[in-house]
């Protein structure tokens, strides 16, 4: 039950150190001497050879679920070699797009039971491909449907609002990345790193959940606001498309993610002194070029607002122009885990401000199970 919080969502944001760890709890191996620290994902052990032969991987999912997999394909598709293509399963439908027999398709859903996901799924099926679940509920119909797959084990959740399947989703298809990976030398410091860096996981959340009373702080200067952008790029593309959902879904308050890349290809001419503009400039390769998309919505008078890791302030704040919210630093692939937080607090604090349903936003439904 919801304990001590005063909504479910609320309570789910705050347990995702815990969520985390039971996500990972058996999965992750240190490694003793003279053994490579691993991982082991005992639901595709079988498979890991069949889907590393597979000429493609094809993510597909809804909302949350897709969000999470497009903030974990640059890891696989850099520790795996494999092309991984995107798809949101209602327009995989729509378009009877190509799905073939030497394809992993990897179906993401908290629920295991929405519609457009099931449907692809059956979809897939029909078309010959390996079938890979990512479900959160252990008998749900994708987790029966699939071939194979991991259970994510972040615990029911019960917030319409999706946050700790999120940032669990997103382990897991890290750890997928490792799997397939397999232990090439050449790959070994990278994986090393990011196996560490999961143990470690966990506390990071726990430190970022500090920004608590500075979510809310910044929740009462944006409460009136029409409209809240968010700009992100590379692995933290997905957090600029999942900070937004949650603000959009919970806070009734407009709220669009862009890709950073395209601001000069349309979006730059919405940038006025009156729009706020979220701004996620993590340190990972992408810094730079984050560097200059601030510089120039400043030129334009944006209000910005910039993420960054922590003892970046003056770098990215223009002499003090920008509000800063500073967050611990991970290893690039999953910094969306840490950042998608002071969203969702964020998103959560707007919604009680502006007086709105936390739990269950008027006209959605926790799972989607019609098209
Ligand atoms: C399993 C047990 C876990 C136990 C552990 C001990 C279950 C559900 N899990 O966890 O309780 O502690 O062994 O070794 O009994 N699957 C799908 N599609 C999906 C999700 C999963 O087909 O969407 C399949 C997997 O391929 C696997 C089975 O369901 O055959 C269980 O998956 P998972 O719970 O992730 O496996 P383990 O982590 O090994
Ligand atoms: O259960 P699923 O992960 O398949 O659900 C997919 C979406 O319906 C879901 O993530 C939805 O976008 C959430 N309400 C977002 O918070």
């Amino acid at each position: 039950h919801k304990g001590n919080y005063e909504h479910y969502m609320q309570k789910e944001i705050h347990e995702q150190p815990e969520s985390l760890t039971t996500t990972m709890r058996g999965r992750l191996i240190r490694g003793g001497t003279c053994k490579a620290k691993t991982v082991l994902l005992g639901g595709l052990k079988d498979h890991l050879k069949t889907i590393r032969r597979s000429r493609r991987i094809v993510f597909i999912g809804c909302g949350t679920s897709y969000n999470a997999a497009l903030a974990a394909r640059p890891i696989l598709e850099e520790l795996s070699g494999i092309p991984v293509t995107m798809e949101i399963a209602s327009d995989l439908l729509d378009r009877q797009g190509p799905i073939y027999r030497e394809d992993t398709a990897v179906f993401v859903s908290q629920s295991g039971e929405t519609a457009d996901t099931l449907h692809a799924l059956e979809y897939a099926l029909q078309n010959g491909a390996l079938c890979v679940g990512i479900t959160n509920t252990v008998g749900s119909a994708i987790a029966r449907k699939t071939h194979c797959g991991v259970h994510i084990n972040a615990g029911a959740e019960i917030g319409v609002a999706s946050t700790k399947a999120y940032t669990s989703q997103i382990v897991v298809m890290a750890m997928l990345a490792l799997a397939i990976g397999g232990d090439a030398i050449s790959n070994q410091a990278r994986r090393e790193a990011i196996i560490d860096c999961l143990f470690d996981l966990p506390n990071k959340v726990r430190d970022v959940l500090k920004l608590d009373q500075e979510m809310k702080d910044l929740a009462k200067l944006l409460i009136a606001e029409q409209s809240l952008l968010m700009f992100g790029r590379g692995y933290n593309y997905a957090t600029a498309l999942e900070g937004s959902l949650k603000v959009k879904e919970v806070a009734l308050m407009h709220s669009e993610g862009i890709l950073a890349g395209e601001m000069k290809h349309g979006p730059l001419a919405l940038v006025d002194e009156s729009l706020p503009i979220v701004v996620i400039a993590t340190r990972d390769a992408c810094f730079s070029k984050q560097q200059s998309v601030i510089q120039q919505l400043h030129a334009r008078k944006g209000r910005l607002i910039v993420m960054c890791s922590s003892g970046d302030a003056t770098a990215v704040s223009l002499g003090g122009a920008c509000r800063v919210i500073e967050v611990p630093r991970v290893e690039d692939c999953l910094q969306p885990v840490v950042n998608i937080v002071p969203l969702q607090l964020l998103a959560y604090h707007l919604t009680v401000l502006r007086g709105y349903n936390v739990d269950q936003p008027r006209n959605l439904a926790k799972s989607v199970t019609t098209e």
